[in-house]
């Protein structure tokens, strides 16, 4: 009983708990860390999330002026959507669920494997939401850090997995360092580690081009999260897939909501999936861009890590917030990585469609010089 709590008795003599104290969670989540993205007054130029600058599909807005009033008053259904999705990408459809985004599927699947004597391994600087989910079941986390290259930490990775990793998280490419994990290293670390489940995230797999897909179902361990907030466009609509072995994905099938994605994001993502042209038309963009912005960065004399991202990660050193500050004034929004472990002074520039780089070099070059900037 808390000091806040009281036992008094009413007039019949009956004892009464008079409390104001609200109950306590679980103590994982007193202890987990928080999100909070710097999402406030965004209505610029958006270089700082790493979504789709531009559009989806036409045919995805085509899709969204067909949808009626009577259909908003229906319950989703997400089983012949997930079908098609399946289909598309060459899986079974038990081997697939959709989700809420990404952050849901890493949501279900630390919800479903992990217990809080478990281990959970990552590779930091990574994705924050590996971190708020795993440490949502388990005080456990091992961050295996990069070193000054950033490049995946491989060997260190390896040595980490213990008899008590029971989730492995790894980015490829990797936010927010544009780093890569081939293959063959992806596969020994579920060789390595069979006790454990190995989700491999492929949110920027459009710009980058090399996936684990043929690999699931035959590697009973492997998990693989897509997301269509990136190249598809769809960050609003929130939809990703979580694809795997059937019987693993039963089990995370079975943490998730029926109505976890909606009726509008269903409707749209077989439109979207039809447009594969569109979808190459994109990651062509974002791929020429990123040249040009490492062209334009060499050329100011900016370091930053090659990435195979739809973003670039620059050293700016003691003035990233100013320069921040700078670019938001000319109405282009960057995103200070400062706080990630190993990123102090990092500053990430999303890579969206032609025009959209032109306007993001342009303002850095005129920013830099306001700011005083120098290596
Ligand atoms: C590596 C990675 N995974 C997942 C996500 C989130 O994807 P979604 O919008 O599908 O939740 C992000 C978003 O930035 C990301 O960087």
């Amino acid at each position: 009983m808390t000091s806040a709590t009281k036992i008094v008795t009413d007039k019949t003599g009956a004892p009464e708990i008079v409390t104001n104290v609200v109950p306590l969670p679980r103590r994982a989540v007193l202890e987990m860390p928080e999100y909070h993205p710097p999402l406030a007054g965004r209505d610029a130029l958006r270089l700082d999330f790493n979504e789709n600058t531009f559009a989806p599909s036409p045919k995805v807005i085509e899709r969204l002026r067909q949808i009626t009033a009577e259909g908003l008053t229906k319950y989703p259904e997400r089983e012949g959507v997930e079908r098609i999705a399946a289909a598309h990408f060459g899986l079974q459809a038990d081997q697939v669920l959709l989700t809420n985004g990404v952050d849901e599927a890493i949501h279900l699947v630390c919800a479903a494997i992990l217990e809080e004597d478990d281990e959970a391994l990552i590779s930091t600087p990574t994705f924050f939401m590996y971190e708020v989910s795993s440490r949502m079941m388990t005080a456990h986390l091992t961050r295996v850090q990069a070193d000054e290259s950033l490049e995946f930490p491989y060997e260190q990775f390896l040595a980490a997995i213990t008899p008590r990793t029971k989730l492995i998280i790894v980015a490829s490419p990797n936010n927010p360092t544009g780093a890569v994990v081939s293959r063959d290293h992806l596969l020994a670390i579920c060789a390595a580690a069979p006790q454990a489940v190995v989700l491999v995230d492929e949110a920027y797999y459009h710009f980058f081009g090399e996936t684990l897909f043929a690999d699931v179902g035959k590697v009973p361990n492997l998990l693989v999260a897509r997301t269509f907030s990136k190249a598809y466009g769809l960050a609003n609509l929130r939809i990703g897939l979580l694809a795997g072995n059937a019987a693993l994905m039963q089990y995370v099938r079975k943490v998730s909501s029926p109505y976890n994605v909606n009726g509008v994001a269903l409707d749209c993502l077989p439109v979207a999936l039809t447009d594969d042209a569109y979808v190459a038309w994109y990651a062509a963009q974002v791929n020429a861009g990123r040249a040009r912005m490492m062209d334009g960065l060499r050329a100011l004399g900016v370091d930053f890590f090659p990435s195979h991202a739809n973003f670039v990660l620059m050293k700016i050193g003691s003035k990233h917030a100013e320069l921040v500050a700078a670019m938001r004034a000319r109405g282009v929004l960057l995103r200070d990585r400062s706080t990630d472990p190993g990123c102090d002074g990092f500053v990430r520039i999303t890579i969206g469609v032609e025009e959209h780089v032109t306007r993001g070099l342009a303002a850095l070059k005129e920013s830099l010089q306001e700011i005083g900037w120098a290596k």
